[in-house]
């Protein structure tokens, strides 16, 4: 084909440090899987790319909370992330991943170009380092104030809630993640990216070059980004896990996960060529080719500054025609988080609703923040499933394919005499490929999808119309009734076509309920549907109906709210009682704990101290010797429930007078957040006198 484009479609490389939710496939993959497929169904020529991202210090923090290593996380994850995304019918040409041995090639080599280019600033700065961690603290190894909006959780590199990315030392009050502890400041050797070089080019090619193509919220962050002037970043780190930095004397040292993620693209484009025995080097090496990045709005900066600036540094490479970012998604009123296990997690969707994959791509393209957040509630996924997916699409495909089985046998049949109507019709969708194609090719997806709904709301106005409807007519105007369904039949198989890049199981179900093939028509191509031929002829068989979508229920919406609120209160529960623990204390060592004589006592007496409401005088059997303790336990316990009670004394505190009376040794309780007194209770069984350590 002549007139075949190239595109280049990434989609943002999921940090596999766990699985992956509603947020990330409502605002990346199901927009650039529509995108992709899409092109393909025009017949363009689409390397669709992806992979697992498997740097970073998330990684390493989580990997070490489970005693495995970074690997073993990783290899979970980027299987979990991988089938979820099968799953969903997401069909990237390759889904490689950052740990494979082609990418940190491609990375390796990309960094020495531009440092043999002197594309770098070698520099030794002050870095944040925890001493008693052994461990600069980069990234998401320290938390503190962000510089530009105040919030307290910011990142080292990024803050989550402006969207500001920063150096770890632009924090204000930063503590280690590790320990912590406020970091001192020690002295190491990096290499910076001088984004402030690029600033002009950047301005020219973005703010002024691409005005009127790309999305508001993302030409809005870039040029914020430039006004407040970009500054040298730092694309090494002193980490373990990453790809080596491939400069002598960098022992120790890795690159930042957001200098070796992006040319996971270009590693992951070459993984596919040379599979597929194709030239990587045309998709990303070609004038002609479109690069289009699909993300999510806190990748902005990454994908519109650094990475275009490294591209352009190198020299070699195309830059991105447009990078369709999305704002993010809410779960019922309250922001995603994975930290707080408030998601609906895909692989879970699946558990809970399996063969509803395309339920869930439908609502999510209907309500996607495309331009502002947008809220995902049970609720509407239960609406627009019973009002539109079942109402509208399913019932409207049934009526046709039942109707033309019952009244032809599943022969579509000949028409003769087409009225206005019919051919009206027949006409009108002949211009839905274009209109759908022209909101897909401006990312605007929920507008597109509402088109592809549009077409089938007609289809069930025209067979539902005063004088129209086939089982009224059969038995009295039975050519009328031929019309009638031929030009349902025509319908059906345009939605057949036209719903596959949002919701490709559908449409493979109706292609088979229509017995429709390459071998009937020359093409099952987009435009086909706006070409001359009929979509399917007159006498081609259909099958038998099967069921495309299903209600759901008040039980099942209810049963996903109930988990979502054992959530919240579990988190409740975990946010209250970690607020009010006491912090650890200081170190001690183990000699210091050795010198403590703990051991098991009973309590043989017990009496209030008079004229005090606290102090509790008693006589107790260490074992050893039978002593005097006195403890400030008397608002808490009954001197009668004390007597015949096991207990832990440190045997040998220094003795201390209370009130006049000696006190030889204490007696160990735990103490409740909420100030309740609890004794830590020796076993009935152990002798008086046992140590404990
Ligand atoms: O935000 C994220 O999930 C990142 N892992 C995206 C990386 S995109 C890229 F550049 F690889
Ligand atoms: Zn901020």
């Amino acid at each position: 084909m002549s007139s075949q484009q190239r595109f280049t479609i990434t989609a943002a490389l999921p940090y596999t440090n766990g699985p992956v939710h509603i947020g990330h496939l409502a605002g990346v993959y199901v927009p650039a899987d529509i995108y992709a497929r899409y092109q393909r169904l025009l017949g363009n020529d689409v390397a669709f790319i992806c992979g697992s991202d498997e740097h970073g210090v998330p990684i390493t923090i989580k990997a070490k909370k489970e005693g495995i290593t970074p690997q073993e996380l990783v290899n979970r994850y980027h299987k979990i992330i991988g089938d979820s995304f099968k799953e969903f019918g997401i069909t990237f040409d390759n889904y490689s991943r950052t740990s494979a041995q082609i990418h940190h090639d491609t990375a390796s080599a990309f960094f020495t170009k531009l440092y043999d280019d002197g594309k770098f600033i070698e520099q030794v700065t002050e870095q944040l380092y925890d001493p008693e961690a052994d461990q600069f603290l980069a990234d998401r190894f320290v938390v503190g104030t962000c510089p530009k909006c105040g919030n307290p959780e910011s990142y080292g590199d990024q803050c989550e809630k402006c969207g500001t990315s920063h150096n770890a030392t632009d924090l204000i009050d930063p503590k280690s993640a590790i320990t912590g502890n406020t970091p001192e400041l020690k002295e190491t050797r990096h290499w910076f990216l001088p984004l402030d070089q690029y600033s002009d080019w950047l301005k020219e090619w973005i703010v002024d070059g691409h005005a009127s193509d790309w999305k508001s919220n993302v030409l809005g962050q870039v040029k914020s980004w430039i006004t407040d002037g970009l500054h040298p970043r730092a694309v090494t780190r002193d980490l373990d896990w990453g790809i080596p930095v491939p400069v002598n004397g960098a022992d120790g040292k890795v690159l930042y996960v957001w200098f070796d993620a992006p040319i996971g693209y270009i590693s992951a484009t070459k993984e596919w060529a040379t599979r597929e025995g194709k030239n990587w080097e045309d998709y990303w090496k070609n004038e002609d080719t479109q690069l289009l990045h699909f993300i999510g709005k806190d990748n902005i900066v990454f994908h519109c500054i650094i990475f275009p600036a490294m591209l352009k540094a190198h020299g070699d490479f195309i830059l991105p025609e447009n990078v369709p970012a999305n704002e993010f998604l809410n779960l019922e009123d309250d922001k995603i988080s994975t930290s707080r296990n408030w998601a609906v997690w895909l692989h879970e969707y699946l558990e809970d609703f399996p063969d509803q994959q395309d339920v869930l791509r439908y609502v999510l393209t209907a309500n996607a923040p495309e331009t502002k957040d947008n809220n995902f509630t049970w609720k509407d996924f239960q609406a627009r499933n019973n009002n539109e997916l079942v109402a509208n699409l399913g019932n409207f495909v049934n009526r046709v394919i039942v109707l033309t089985n019952k009244y032809y046998d599943g022969i579509v049949p000949q028409t003769q005499d087409l009225d206005s109507r019919d051919t009206e019709l027949l006409e009108l969708i002949k211009t839905y490929p274009d209109k759908i194609g022209k909101s897909v090719e401006q990312f605007r997806f929920r507008e597109s999808l509402n088109q592809l709904m549009q077409l089938s709301s007609l289809g069930n106005k025209y067979i539902a119309e005063e004088g129209l409807e086939p089982w009224k007519l059969v038995k009295t105007e039975p050519q009328k009734v031929q019309n009638i369904m031929y030009v349902c039949l025509q319908l059906t198989t345009a939605l057949a076509i036209l719903s596959e890049p949002f919701l490709p199981h559908t449409s493979t179900k109706l292609k088979n309920m229509l017995n429709y093939s390459a071998q009937d028509v020359e093409s099952t191509s987009w435009n086909h549907v706006a070409g001359l031929e009929p979509l399917l002829p007159a006498n081609h068989k259909i099958n038998k109906a099967a069921l495309l979508f299903s209600r759901i229920e008040d039980e099942q919406v209810q049963a996903q709210l109930e988990k979502l609120q054992a959530t919240k209160a579990a988190n409740l529960g975990s946010a209250e009682t970690k607020s009010n623990l006491m912090p650890q204390k200081e170190e001690t060592n183990y000699d210091d704990f050795m010198k403590m004589d703990l051991r098991v006592g009973e309590i043989l007496t017990a009496e209030r101290m008079p004229k005090t409401d606290k102090l509790m005088v008693m006589t107790v059997d260490t074992g050893i010797d039978k002593r005097t303790i006195v403890s400030g336990i008397a608002q808490h316990f009954e001197a009668t429930d004390l007597v015949g009670r096991k207990v832990t004394v440190l045997a040998n505190l220094a003795p201390r007078k209370l009130r006049g009376v000696e006190s030889q040794g204490m007696i160990l309780l735990a103490e409740d957040p909420e100030g309740k007194l609890v004794f830590v209770n020796p076993d009935d069984a152990v002798v008086n006198g046992a140590t404990i350590a």
